[in-house]
């Protein structure tokens, strides 16, 4: 299925035997006794007749298991999926449900409307289903030649997602739905982002992409060129993106609701290519770094997303933007660079660059002193060797940082939060500077935190409520795909900080 930007999401009640689909899905779960199907809407024969294929046909429950079956008589659709769910409880498992969904939508072709029938008796549930349905149905085939003859064909293409639910007629649930179809596409276009090649995504088309994405929505876009950054003194910036022939830009975007609401900051990480710089990468998977930019893909797209949503909080993305290349004029190991605010900072390697840009979007963004400052980025190696993949790493002040992780857990994401351990402060200072841009390498991830805890300001007297999250594995997945979740660029932690702000927002 293609990532359909007008994706319709809807409900019915969960009486199937008159409903038109051209799929109808079930869940089967893994028990002890064997793979069950799962409050489906099949008749007691059918389903007996169904549980007693399920050995021959290979149907095991586990997650991410899609059979595809011919229908039965006594339903009026096409085909029958049956997805598993894992080892499904019941109650509160509404992401094994988002997972099943998103693991049909990402795995079935050539369907139009598409009808889940898993147990679905609350709201949440029933949202979870259609998001994991939306979130799955993605595809980024724009640099395929072939991509473009298939859609000029006009080729089946997802377009309708139903949801069977005991709760369809609950107008929260309309609410809800239309919620999830906004935070969806917001993570496609986070995919996009990342996905896109860095030859065509650099600074300057990023800044445009902002703007272009920013359309009709109330939010304004500001872009820092990098005479303004050079004259403003942006060092980390314009540091770090000196050996690239495409400078850096900073992009603010500012969603401004009218009203007195709480101010949320999100600064991004957007390294449109790390080559390492001077202290070059090793060639084996290079390519991957076009991805170091899903911070600042992230920050944006949630603050469009808020907009969209119309949510009662103000927020502010700041994006820092530049490409990490060696070349003539690039700077060198050793060489000191004064930060936005003033600090200087000897650069001892210069694939260490991330936290050179964030320093300089964190100094700024806190001068708004916001009453929370966030800030996303692909910032080390180390974040994939402490806590692997798919699950993020937050560090800051304890009670940002624990809400983010709760928000997490509630959003069906996977984050943890980590440490910020005193002892790791000698290690960044310079000999020459008022800081090293490297220092203790064990908890690495930890120690780029504590670098970029220099440049959070204060405000009111106290230094600003701040949480750092380090999604270098989780915003790009080069392994498996699981559930909605595809290769490359995955949109990780969008929906958490989604969530995470409209919290705050309802907290006026
Ligand atoms: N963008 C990388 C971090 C990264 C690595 C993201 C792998 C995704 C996958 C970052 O700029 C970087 O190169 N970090 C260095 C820091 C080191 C030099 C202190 C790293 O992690 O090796
Ligand atoms: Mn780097
Ligand atoms: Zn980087």
């Amino acid at each position: 299925m293609k990532k359909n930007s007008d994706l319709t999401l809807s409900a019915i009640s969960a009486d199937l035997k008159k409903h038109r689909t051209d799929a109808l899905v079930v869940a089967a779960r893994q028990t002890a006794e064997g793979p069950q199907l799962l409050g489906s809407p099949l008749s007691a024969v059918d389903a007996q007749a169904l549980e007693a294929s399920f050995r021959s046909l290979g149907v095991t429950g586990k997650a991410d298991d899609v059979h595809r079956l011919p229908s039965l008589e006594s339903m009026d659709a096409d085909i029958l999926i049956v997805a598993g769910v894992g080892r499904i409880n019941g109650e509160h498992d509404d992401e094994l449900l988002r997972r099943a969904a998103g693991s049909v939508t990402r795995q079935v072709t050539g369907v139009e409307k598409i009808t889940f029938a898993f147990p679905a008796d609350t709201v949440s549930a029933a949202a979870a289903i259609a998001e994991g349905a939306a979130l799955g149905a993605y595809s980024f085939d724009k640099y395929r030649s072939e991509a473009k003859r298939a859609e000029a064909a006009n080729e089946t293409t997802l377009r309708e997602v139903v949801v069977a639910t005991s709760a369809s007629t609950d107008k929260a649930l309309k609410t809800a739905l239309q919620e999830v179809a906004v935070v969806a596409r917001h993570v496609h276009e986070v995919r996009d982002l990342v996905n896109t090649p860095s030859n065509d995504l650099y600074p300057e088309t990023f800044a445009q992409h902002a703007g272009d994405a920013s359309g009709s929505l109330s939010v304004s876009v500001e872009v820092y060129d990098d005479a303004r950054l050079t004259k403003e003194g942006f060092g980390g910036l314009m540091g770090v993106g000196r050996g690239s022939a495409r400078p850096p830009r900073l992009v603010k975007v500012s969603y401004n609701p009218r009203g007195k609401h709480q101010h949320i900051a999100i600064v991004g990480k957007g390294i449109t290519f790390d080559t390492g710089g001077i202290s070059l990468k090793p060639a084996l998977n290079m390519d991957q770094m076009k991805s170091d930019m899903a911070g600042a893909a992230t920050a944006l797209h949630t603050v469009l997303a808020l907009a969209e949503l119309k949510a009662p909080v103000r927020a502010t993305a700041w994006l820092c933007l530049a490409e990490n290349m060696p070349g003539g004029n690039a700077t060198r190991p050793g060489d000191v660079i004064t930060m936005f605010g003033g600090k200087t900072v000897e650069v001892l390697n210069t694939d260490a660059e991330g936290r050179l840009v964030m320093a300089d979007g964190l100094a700024v963004a806190s001068l708004e002193e916001p009453d929370v400052l966030l800030d996303i980025a692909t910032l080390t190696g180390a974040q994939l060797v402490a806590l692997g993949r798919r699950t993020a790493g937050i560090m800051g002040d304890p009670t940002v940082r624990d809400g983010l992780f709760h928000t997490a857990e509630a959003v069906g994401e996977t984050a943890w939060p980590m440490p910020l351990p005193e002892e790791l402060r000698p290690s960044i200072a310079s000999q020459v500077a008022d800081l090293a841009n490297i220092g203790e390498r064990n908890g690495g991830m930890m120690t780029a935190a504590v670098f970029l805890e220099e440049f959070v300001g204060e405000a009111r007297g106290s230094k600003i409520p701040w949480a750092h999250i380090d999604i270098a594995g989780p915003s790009y997945n080069d392994a498996a795909p699981y559930g909605y979740t595809g290769k490359n660029g995955t949109g990780a932690l969008l929906r958490t900080l989604v969530a995470y702000a409209r919290n705050l927002g309802s907290k006026n």
